[in-house]
């Protein structure tokens, strides 16, 4: 974790978050806390409630029970003499605005450029002048490596290409928070890295983000900490290394087993009871 993420207050608070679909309860109180700058990854089985939990930080979905709080804001509801009330639609979209959301499948609009996808909401909702908001734009379609791209349709683009102008058009709302669902889990594998190179540079900028992911390589590197949920509940965190090479909880190392073969399996059980020095030095990062 960088110095910056130990001391800073937490960006993101979320308690005790439950959400059911039905009778099928996905989250089951979650707890997770994301301090400003910090790059936080989740991992977990398919299924394991991970897009919901990134739905219910921006209220996309409305947890049953449980606060989201970010930048001391709380989001989506409002205390009303001794209970909670949904918050206008105005005024969540408002909220919404600090937070910006990167999709596995883009979203973009087909029928506009990149340009226009990325200056969309600067202009339809914060009411920017669109000569600043195309001067900004451009900049960041630059800065995801897209600067010859503006004029292109997400039709011409590679899916590399298209998740860039996701990104840049998330950062175009200049939010305080990026949330991530498995960004390159729909891309081929060789154009898997342009698009973690570009969340890397965020990264090493100060954005704090929240990952859903499945490039453990990429949570191994970059993440300050990962998060393992399974069953609706966080099982395990701590720092990648921590994590990743030496769980503490069965169910994490199954879930890292299986996802990278027998080989990695093997490694991780050995690191698991033959590891625990070095675990400790690095736990109190977590
Ligand atoms: N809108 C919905 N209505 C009903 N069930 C839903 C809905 N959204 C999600 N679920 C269910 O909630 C559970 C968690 O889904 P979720 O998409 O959050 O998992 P995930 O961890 O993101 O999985 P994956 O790794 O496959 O993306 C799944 O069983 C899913 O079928
Ligand atoms: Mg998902």
């Amino acid at each position: 974790m960088t110095p910056q993420a130990t001391t800073a207050p937490p960006l993101l608070v979320l308690a005790d978050i439950h959400k059911s679909y039905g009778q099928a309860a996905v989250l089951k109180g979650v707890d997770l806390s994301v301090a400003a700058g910090e790059v936080v990854c989740l991992i977990g089985p398919s299924g394991s409630g991970k897009t919901t939990l990134l739905r219910c930080v921006n209220y996309l979905e409305v947890p049953d029970q449980g606060s989201v709080v970010v930048d001391g804001e709380l989001i989506g509801k409002y205390q009303r003499k001794d209970r909670y009330a949904p918050l206008p639609d105005r005024e969540l979209a408002a909220q919404r605005r600090s937070i910006g959301m990167v999709f596995q499948h883009f979203n973009l609009f087909p029928h506009m450029n990149a340009l226009d996808n990325v200056i969309e909401a600067p202009i339809g909702v914060r009411r920017s002048d669109r000569q600043v908001a195309t001067a900004a734009a451009l900049d960041l379609l630059n800065r995801v490596g897209l600067a010859d791209k503006a004029h292109a349709y997400p039709r011409q683009l590679s899916g590399g290409q298209q998740q860039r102008v996701a990104i840049a058009r998330a950062l175009a709302m200049e939010p305080t928070l990026m949330l991530f669902d498995e960004p390159t889990s729909s891309l081929d594998p060789e154009i898997v890295g342009e698009v973690l190179d570009v969340m890397r540079g965020l990264a090493a900028d100060g954005m704090t983000m929240l990952v859903a992911t499945h490039e453990m390589s990429f949570a191994e590197d970059v993440a300050d900490r990962v998060v393992f949920i399974d069953g609706g509940v966080v099982v395990e965190s701590g720092a990648p290394a921590e994590v990743l090479r030496a769980a503490t909880h069965e169910r994490t190392r199954q879930f890292l087993a299986r996802l990278n073969g027998p080989a990695a399996s093997a490694r991780s059980a050995a690191n698991a009871t033959g590891g625990r020095d070095d675990r400790v030095q690095t736990a109190s990062t977590g």
